[in-house]
């Protein structure tokens, strides 16, 4: 049986780091590509990487490569090029760059891997997926956005830190776009089972909400030098895990709504069921007024991002 062929697209930190979580996975091999300026760096990172592999035991092929033939027929390709956010900026001061480099990419990946799932990664999200649909013309399933993987982990990780209880105790469920607008939904969010309302303070929770809306932002200000990666990283891993290993994982992806919550075809953070298919099916659960409102508002910011999108690239 061949094996699943994963390209990524931009061997920065992101980049490398979820090779690192995908070869580590024997999920499949893995062809790391970065621009011809950076020269032999995706090869040097990919070799470093093989030679992991005997100690840590796992027999998927990483390459390193300037070259997009090398990623030719992939089953997966996820894209983390671009900049990354560095003290003080927004995820939206990236918008420029980000949008050239992102269509360049997707028109990469559309003419060698016409049968790929594509995973954008990139920043300002909601944007750069909906970009990444546009150039590729793929099906709507077949191109997704990371964000709420890792919104709601860091969410999971504050709850476990607050109750001192074990993380994979924690379900929860974030909706909307990936930053400040994102929606945490009370009723999908518990502890063993029980809701999490019985176990922490309305204003409580609120703060913890709060620390994860600016959860990208806090390890910026840490690092000084970039944005996180160990757990985008992480959480991009299972969604290519989901699809290469047909898992039909439930969980928050940017996924296209049209209909669903009467978004009108745009890319936004929704429960989704992930699997070979891509995006299977979208969850539509049934909101409070308020989750609904905030929703509302999270999708307002998508679009008026995706309207400065389009001007930009229109006037470049
Ligand atoms: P990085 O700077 O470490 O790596 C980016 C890499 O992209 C660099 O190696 C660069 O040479 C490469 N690149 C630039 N243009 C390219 C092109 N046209 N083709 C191929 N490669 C190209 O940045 P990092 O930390 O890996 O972040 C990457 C992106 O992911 C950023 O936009 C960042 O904001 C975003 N991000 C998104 C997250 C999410 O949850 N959606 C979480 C973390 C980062
Ligand atoms: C994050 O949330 C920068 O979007 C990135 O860490």
């Amino acid at each position: 049986m061949r094996r699943a062929k994963i390209s990524i697209i931009g061997a920065g930190n992101v980049g490398a780091t979820c090779a690192h979580w995908c070869a580590a996975g024997e999920l499949g091999d893995v062809v790391l590509l970065d621009v011809p300026q950076t020269e032999d760096m995706p090869k040097g990172k990919a070799l470093d990487l093989m030679q992991a592999s005997p100690i840590m035991g796992f027999d998927s092929k990483v390459i390193g490569t300037n070259n997009y033939a090398d990623t030719a027929d992939s089953d997966v390709v996820v894209v983390t090029a671009g900049i990354a956010r560095k003290p003080g900026m927004s995820r939206d001061d990236l918008l420029a760059t980000n949008a050239k480099i992102v269509s360049s990419v997707s028109q990469s990946i559309k003419e060698t891997s016409p049968n790929s799932i594509v995973i954008v990664v990139s920043n300002p999200l909601d944007a750069m997926v909906q970009r990444a649909f546009q150039v590729t013309g793929f099906e709507p399933a077949k191109v997704i956005g990371q964000a709420g993987v890792l919104d709601t982990a860091r969410y999971r990780t504050f709850l476990a830190m607050e109750l001192g209880v074990s993380v994979e105790d924690i379900s929860a469920m974030l909706m909307g776009g990936h930053g400040d607008t994102m929606v945490p939904i009370a009723s999908c969010t518990s502890v063993g089972g029980i809701p999490v309302s019985q176990l922490i303070k309305p204003e409580r929770l609120e703060e913890i909400v709060n620390r994860t809306r600016t959860g990208g932002a806090e390890i910026v200000s840490l690092l000084k030098t970039g944005s996180a990666y160990y757990a985008p990283a992480a959480a991009t891993m299972q969604m290519v895990e989901a699809i290469v290993r047909d898992k039909k994982r439930l969980i928050p992806c940017a996924a296209y709504c049209d209909k669903e919550y009467g978004v009108g075809g745009y890319y936004v953070g929704v429960p989704v069921i992930l699997g070979s298919g891509g995006v299977e099916k979208i969850i539509e659960l049934s909101l409070t007024p308020q989750e609904k409102e905030g929703f509302q508002k999270s999708v307002d910011a998508v679009k008026s991002l995706v309207a400065s999108m389009t001007k930009l690239l229109e006037t470049a």
